[in-house]
């Protein structure tokens, strides 16, 4: 997979990324991540965890990368094409105010994006994805039909679903993203958190399977 520390990118291999990750108790990947701050905040705050931040856009992730955390990777990807050398890793997966083909392949059911992020999961992990008003008007639903759609989308694809919760503008406010900040003073300050767990397991053998709940 592609991989980037400042301007230079480079490629790491599954046993690259497997020695990278030795002595850390979870690994915690942030798809959509922007400029990376989520990523540092993350793996500053829990140096126990290894955070991958991912996004198409590597313009975004030139600064924050050049000055990673030991413990943060920012990865080059596009979310319907997940690299393979993170399958089966993930105890903890973030989506955070997602636009463009990213929440529109999460409203459309897109076959790529959500196979590829059942793929990332380690068992039992867990899943966010924080929607924003404008950014669902935008792909032509309201918020609350577009996270209704999520979330019967998310649980068709293996995760079992918790009752959406609207954070408050004062959880946005405190939220340690660039995008949580922006919607939290601009002037459609509404977002629904959807949290899942997921119910995929790989066994040994590499075949997706669901459990049984
Ligand atoms: C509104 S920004 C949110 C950034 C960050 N999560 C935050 O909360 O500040 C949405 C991000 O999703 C990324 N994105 C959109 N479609 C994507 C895709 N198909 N694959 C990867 N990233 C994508 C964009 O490049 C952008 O950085």
């Amino acid at each position: 997979m592609e991989i980037l520390r400042g301007k230079r990118p480079s490629f790491m291999d599954a046993l690259a990324l497997a020695e990278r990750l030795t002595g850390y108790d979870n690994l915690h990947i942030d798809i959509g991540t922007g400029d990376g701050r989520f990523v540092q905040h993350m793996a500053q705050t829990c140096p126990r965890s290894f955070v991958i931040g991912i996004d198409a856009c590597r313009e975004n992730l030139q600064i924050v990368s050049r000055r990673a955390a030991s413990n943060a990777l920012f990865v080059i990807a596009n979310a319907q094409a997940l690299p393979s050398e993170l399958y089966g890793l993930a105890t903890h997966i973030t989506i955070n105010f997602p636009w463009g083909s990213l929440l529109e392949g999460l409203l459309a059911d897109d076959a790529a994006l959500l196979s590829g992020l059942g793929m990332l999961t380690h068992a039992n992990a867990t899943l966010d994805v924080r929607l924003n008003g404008g950014a669902v008007a935008e792909a032509g639903w309201s918020l609350e039909e577009g996270a209704e759609r999520v979330q019967a989308v998310l649980a068709a694809n293996g995760f079992a679903m918790c009752r959406p919760q609207p954070p408050s503008i004062d959880e946005l406010k405190t939220f340690p993203t660039t995008w949580a900040k922006r919607i939290a003073f601009g002037r459609d300050p509404r977002a629904i958190h959807l949290r899942g767990v997921s119910k995929i397991v790989m066994p040994i053998n590499g075949d997706t399977i669901r459990e049984a709940v």
